[in-house]
C-alpha cells in the first residue's frame, strides 16, 4: 500500500528517496513520485508504473538536498500520472506526500477551497491546499499545517516541503504509520523502516496527533497545543541482507524456501534451557484469566486463525472464535465475561485489524498481537505481543509468515494446556522439527509440483480446493494464494458442501485439489472426490505418507496429524507459485493488491 519516505541533509536527495522507494515497493502501489527542494525549485517527477519508470523519468541533473517521495495505491481517483503523489499547493509553495484516507475532504474543500482550482482527483490535494490557505492567513507555516490537520478526519501520514521556508520536513501521522529515521547530519522519515534502512537503523515513533519538525540535524516533537515530547530512538532489528532477493527469481519462492528455517528459528526463541516452552509470563496469564479467546484477522492470516481456533480448543480447551477484522469492526458480537482479543498480522499495520484494537483498548479489555514485525502499531498498542520470527516477508503473497503463525498458535496453545494443568502427549517443539524436515523434504520436490501446476492449472478460468477440517481452512488458504497470484477464479470448501451447490459448477476438466491428511474423515474426502470426478472433474489429491492411496497427485513425508496444515500449504504455495510463473503472471506483485493494507 502506499509508502513515504523523505531526506533532509547533504547528501543526494533523489537517490536516497529513489532507493527507499525501491525498498517499499513489495507493498503493492500503482504510481509513485519523488519532490526535491533545490535553491530555486521544488521540482516535482511523477509517473504511472513502476520506480523503475520513475528513475528514468528523473532528471538527473537536478541537484538537491531535500525531499519526499511516494508510492501510491489508488483510493480517491484512478492510477496516472496527475493523481500520483507528491502533490502541490496551486503557486508550487508547498510539496506533499500523504498516505491514508481523508474522510472530510469533500467538506473541506466546499467550506475552505471553494475557489481552488484543483488539478488531481484525490482527497490529498486538499490537504496542501489548506496549507497554502492558511499559510497566507497566518504568515506561519507551522501554524497553517498545525490548523491543517487538526481539520482532517480519517487516518493519514503526511511529509510537507515549504519552498520559502529554511530546509525542514513537516511531518505528522494519524492512525497510519510513520517514523523519522536519525543519522549524521541528517535525519529522515519513513512509513516503514525497511525504507530507510540503507542509511540508518536508529528510529523514532511517531504518535498521533503529534506534529514533527525534521530538519538535518534536529527533530523536533510536538503535541497539537505546543508541548515539547522526547522519545527514544529504537534500534530497528532488521538485516538489510533479509530484504534482497539472492539467486532467488522471485521473493515468493525464497520465502517458501525459508520455511524449515523460519520453524527452526521459532523453536529456538521459544524453547528454554531445559528443552521447555519459553513464554512471557504475562501471556501465559492472559492466556490463563480469560474465558475465551476473539482472535481477529485479515486475510491470509485469517486463515492462520482458523487453524489457531482447533488449536486452542483441541489442545488446551479454550473456547475460541475467530473473526474477519473488518466485519468485527462493523458488528461485534456479544462478548463472554472474560475476553482475550488475539490479533493475528504479519505486518502488524492492518487498518481493519487496528479499529478492532481502538475499540478494544477503549473497552478496558486485554489484547495480544501476534505479528512478524515487533515495532508494528498493533504491537505497540496491544497489552502483549509474541513474535513469529518469520524474518522480512517481501512477496505479496503470504506464506511464511502464515506457517510462523500456526507454529507460534501451537506452542501458545500447548503452553497454555499446561499451564491449565491438561496432560498432554505432545511435545510442540519436537513436532515442529520434524514439520521443518519435512517442508525441507516438500522443497525439493519443487520439479514434482511445477509439473502438477502445469497439468491442472495452465489453461483452467477455475479451481476448487477441497478438504474436510482442517484440510478444509487449508483449502481456504490454497485457494486465496491461487487467486492472488494466477487470478485463477478459486475457491476453497467443506469437502461435504459441495454438493449442496457448488458441484454444479464442475464440467469436464474443473481441477479440483483436495487435500486428504486427516486419517478421520479421510475416506469421507475421497467420496468427494469420487463425486466430483464422476462429473469430469481432474482431481488431484495430496495426502501425506501414511494416507496415500495409489493415484494421488503428491505425497508428503508425516507430521503429527494437528501440524499436517503447516506442511499440506508448501505444496498449494508451490503449486500456485508454479501456476502464475506458468501463465507470465507478476508473481510478487499481483496487480491491485497490496502487501499491507493501511486503509480501511
Ligand atoms: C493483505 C495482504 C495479505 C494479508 C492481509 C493481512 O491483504 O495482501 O497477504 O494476508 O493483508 O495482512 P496482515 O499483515 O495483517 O497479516
Amino acid at each position: 500500500m502506499c509508502g513515504i519516505v523523505g531526506y533532509i541533509g547533504n547528501d543526494d536527495a533523489k537517490e536516497i528517496l529513489l532507493t527507499g522507494l525501491e525498498k517499499l515497493e513489495y507493498r503493492g502501489y500503482d504510481s509513485a513520485g519523488v519532490a526535491v527542494r533545490s535553491k530555486d525549485n521544488t521540482d516535482l517527477f511523477k509517473v504511472k508504473g513502476r520506480i523503475a519508470t520513475l528513475r528514468e523519468a528523473v532528471d538527473s541533473n537536478v541537484t538537491a538536498t531535500t525531499g519526499i517521495g511516494h508510492t501510491r495505491w489508488a483510493t480517491h481517483g484512478q492510477p496516472n500520472q496527475t493523481n500520483a503523489h507528491p502533490h502541490q499547493s496551486t503557486t508550487g509553495r508547498f510539496t506533499l506526500v500523504h498516505n491514508g484516507v481523508v474522510e472530510n475532504f469533500q467538506e473541506l474543500k466546499d467550506e475552505y477551497l471553494s475557489d481552488v482550482n484543483f488539478v488531481s482527483e484525490t482527497d490529498t490535494e486538499v490537504i496542501v491546499q489548506l496549507m497554502e490557505r492558511f499559510e497566507k492567513d497566518t504568515n506561519d507555516t507551522l501554524e497553517a499545517f498545525r490548523r491543517t490537520i487538526e481539520l482532517l478526519h480519517g487516518s493519514y501520514a503526511l511529509a510537507v516541503l515549504d519552498h520559502d521556508a529554511e530546509d525542514t520536513v513537516y511531518v505528522a501521522k494519524n492512525k497510519s504509520p510513520l517514523l523519522v529515521g536519525l543519522g549524521d547530519n541528517f535525519n529522515v522519515v519513513a512509513s516503514d523502516s525497511m525504507a530507510m534502512l540503507q542509511v540508518t537503523d536508529q528510529f523514532v515513533e511517531l504518535m498521533d496527533e503529534e506534529v514533527v519538525l525534521v530538519t538535518k540535524d534536529h527533530v523536533k516533537i510536538q503535541k497539537l497545543n505546543g508541548e515539547e515530547v522526547t522519545r527514544e530512538p529504537f534500534t530497528a532489528e532488521i538485516d538489510a541482507s533479509d530484504i534482497e532477493k539472492g539467486t532467488y527469481p522471485h521473493f515468493m519462492l525464497k520465502e517458501i524456501d525459508e520455511q524449515p528455517f523460519v520453524m527452526r528459528k521459532i523453536i529456538q526463541e521459544y524453547q528454554d534451557e531445559n528443552d521447555q516452552i519459553k513464554l512471557d509470563q504475562d501471556v501465559r496469564q492472559a492466556m490463563a484469566d480469560c474465558d475465551r479467546v476473539y482472535i481477529i484477522a485479515a486475510g491470509t492470516s485469517y486463515h492462520a486463525g482458523l487453524i489457531g481456533k482447533e488449536f486452542l480448543e483441541k489442545i488446551a480447551q479454550v473456547p475460541t472464535e475467530v473473526h474477519i477484522a473488518s466485519e468485527f469492526s462493523y458488528n461485534m458480537p456479544l462478548l463472554s465475561e472474560k475476553p482475550l482479543f488475539v490479533f493475528i498480522s504479519q505486518s502488524g499495520e492492518t487498518a481493519d485489524l487496528r479499529s478492532v484494537l481502538v475499540e478494544v483498548n477503549r473497552l478496558g479489555h486485554p489484547a495480544l498481537t501476534m505479528t512478524n514485525v515487533p515495532g508494528s502499531t498493533l504491537s505497540r498498542e496491544s497489552n502483549y505481543t509474541l513474535h513469529l520470527h518469520a524474518g522480512p516477508e517481501i512477496a505479496v503473497a503470504s506464506t511464511k509468515a502464515y506457517t510462523a503463525q500456526m507454529a507460534v498458535l501451537v506452542i501458545l496453545a500447548v503452553d497454555t494446556a499446561r499451564a491449565k494443568g491438561l496432560t498432554l502427549d505432545f511435545d510442540p517443539l519436537k513436532e515442529l522439527a520434524i514439520v521443518g524436515n519435512a517442508m525441507e523434504a516438500l522443497c525439493d520436490q519443487k520439479d514434482q509440483l511445477e509439473k502438477i501446476a502445469q497439468e491442472y492449472l495452465q489453461t483452467t478460468r477455475n479451481c476448487f480446493f477441497i478438504g474436510r477440517g482442517l484440510d478444509y481452512f487449508v483449502g481456504l488458504e490454497g485457494a486465496l494464494k491461487l487467486k492472488e497470484i494466477s487470478y485463477i477464479q478459486a475457491e476453497g470448501f467443506a469437502g461435504g458442501e459441495l454438493k449442496h451447490g457448488t458441484i454444479a459448477l464442475i464440467e469436464e476438466g474443473t481441477p479440483v485439489i483436495a487435500l486428504a491428511t486427516q486419517e478421520h474423515v479421510s475416506s469421507s474426502i475421497r467420496s468427494n472426490v469420487s463425486e466430483v470426478v464422476a462429473r469430469g472433474a481432474n482431481a488431484c489429491i495430496i495426502s501425506p505418507e501414511d494416507l496415500y492411496k495409489e493415484g494421488d497427485a503428491f505425497t508428503f513425508s508425516d507430521v503429527h496429524p494437528l501440524l499436517t496444515p503447516l506442511a499440506s500449504v508448501v505444496t498449494l504455495q508451490l503449486i500456485s507459485y508454479y501456476a502464475a510463473l506458468h501463465r507470465d503472471c507478476d508473481v510478487d506483485k499481483p496487480r491491485n493488491l497490496a502487501k499491507s493494507v493501511t486503509v480501511e
